[in-house]
């Protein structure tokens, strides 16, 4: 075979590249495979076999290697029983083991995140192109091997070639799977556009080509998936070596807009909406979005209550919130005087009320119990009065919760139930008009976090 010969895949050059810094070939590639390879095992050298196959290797040829083949000679592989329920538990033992975190569940496939920040399905465990008792793991540090493959080469053909280690990957909300760079050394993984422009003049701010898994994927046009092509090179492309490692291409987790699965993302979503909700006594100044308001209210009035009635208004308090609050301190003062408490007592009680002078905004919960039924008897009226209440608490608790969905930190707090005329007299509400507290709205100091459950208080009798 010579070097040109084989089956490639080659592009035509191109006359219409842009000029300037592009990882682009404008002479076009080649891609090469290397056919002849034996069937290896754990110890067996990789080099060497590569260097007897594609002795026609040039100074910045890309080696495109499977990872499988380095998986094989490096030892990653583990010997399954023959049954194959028994076979299937080892295989998942060795994703939960090489897993560092499960990012998304579909039906008995994991997709995880493995010790080098690869997120691919099963760990990248994987029983294709090994022998029929054996699953390979993938291997332990591909850059190194990647690193190691070039090194060698290197000395036994006296070339500087650049190394891709790939693997097979499905991706996110594209059909069908494509190879990518799990490894490499010799070559820039990224091709970074920030600062240029191209030909009409538009600056690319945010492109990055992911060199290295363009180059694996190409490999793949060549290598196949059955298992007699496991390396290709790819020749013609303008490589150079910045140090950087398949390990650069790994997003961290803190950019990754979509670090898990979108499932997994809702439910955990449903399971701590009620968890972040906390009383938030220090807010920042940013005011509180109207709309966000409304629909916390909204969603808290779906609360239930009894016979299908709607009996909870909450009112946004804005322009008399002064005069409201003052009304309910002057009340205030009185009870407290009656009790026989000191000026002093008086002034240092009365001072918390500032907490909902201060707060963003504050909304007031009500009960209106129209719709309640008449009972001629106290028991039955008593209960009648409890249910209502209680419903009045739901959606109190509902608006909380809501407001902790988006992030909007709440108190609810008392006072307005101690003065209700005040309040009634200060809004000018009707009689019916039951005031359920008060609720100080603002963004919380501190971020909300879920907590934990509480364990006390279920009884199972
Ligand atoms: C009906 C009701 C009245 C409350 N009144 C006040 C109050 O007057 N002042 C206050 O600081 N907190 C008040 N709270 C909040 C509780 O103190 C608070 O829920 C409790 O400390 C538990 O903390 P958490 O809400 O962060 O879980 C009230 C809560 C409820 C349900």
């Amino acid at each position: 075979m010579t070097e040109r010969g084989a089956a490639g895949a080659a592009a035509e050059p191109s006359a219409a590249e842009p000029p300037g810094a592009d990882h682009a070939a404008s002479g076009g590639v080649t891609i090469l495979p290397v056919p002849g390879l034996p069937e290896f095992r754990p110890g067996d050298d990789l080099a060497g076999a590569l260097a007897t196959a594609a002795p026609w290797l040039a100074d910045g040829d890309v080696v495109v290697v499977t990872s499988k083949v380095v998986s094989k000679v490096e030892g990653r592989l583990v010997r399954v029983p023959a049954d194959p329920e028994e076979r299937d538990a080892v295989r998942r033992h060795w994703v939960r083991a090489e897993a560092v975190s499960v990012i998304a569940r579909r039906n008995r496939t994991l997709i995880t995140e493995n010790k080098l920040g690869i997120i691919q399905a099963a760990s990248g465990v994987d029983a294709s192109n090994v022998a029929g008792d054996e699953i390979a793991l993938l291997p332990v540090d591909p850059d190194a091997s990647a690193a190691a493959l070039r090194a060698r080469l290197a000395e036994l053909l006296g070339v500087e070639v650049a190394v891709v280690v790939t693997d097979t990957m499905g991706r996110a909300w594209r059909v069908g799977q494509t190879d990518a760079a799990i490894g490499a050394a010799g070559l820039a993984v990224l091709h970074r556009y920030a600062g240029s422009v191209d030909r009409q003049g538009n600056s690319l701010v945010v492109t990055e080509v992911a060199v290295a898994d363009e180059i694996a994927a190409a490999a793949d046009l060549v290598k196949g998936k059955l298992g007699a092509v496991p390396v290709a090179v790819v020749r013609g492309l303008p490589t150079s070596d910045d140090g950087s490692k398949a390990r650069d291409l790994a997003r961290p987790v803190e950019d990754d807009l979509f670090r898990m699965g979108t499932a997994e993302a809702i439910a955990k979503g449903r399971a701590e909406a009620l968890l972040v909700r906390r009383s938030v006594r220090a807010f920042t100044a940013e005011p509180v979005d109207r709309d966000l308001l409304r629909r916390a209210v909204g969603a808290a009035l779906t609360a239930p209550a009894p016979h299908h009635t709607r009996p909870v208004r909450f009112v946004h308090v804005r322009e008399r919130r002064t005069a409201l609050l003052e009304a309910m301190r002057e009340r205030w003062r009185e009870d407290l005087r009656a009790d026989g408490l000191s000026e002093e007592e008086v002034a240092r009680r009365t001072a918390r009320g500032d907490f909902l002078r201060d707060a963003p905004e504050i909304v007031l919960p009500f009960l209106v119990r129209s719709g309640a039924h008449a009972y001629p008897d106290e028991r039955r009226a008593e209960a009648e009065r409890t249910m209502f209440t209680i419903a009045g608490g739901a959606a109190v608790q509902g608006l909380l919760v809501a407001l902790a969905a988006e992030g909007v930190g709440s108190c609810w707090v008392s006072s307005t139930i101690f003065c209700p005329d005040v309040v009634r007299a200060a809004l000018d509400l009707p009689s019916s008009w039951e005031p359920l507290g008060a609720v100080a709205v603002g963004h919380p100091v501190e971020p909300l976090e879920a907590r934990p459950l509480v364990e006390e208080g279920f009884v199972e009798l």
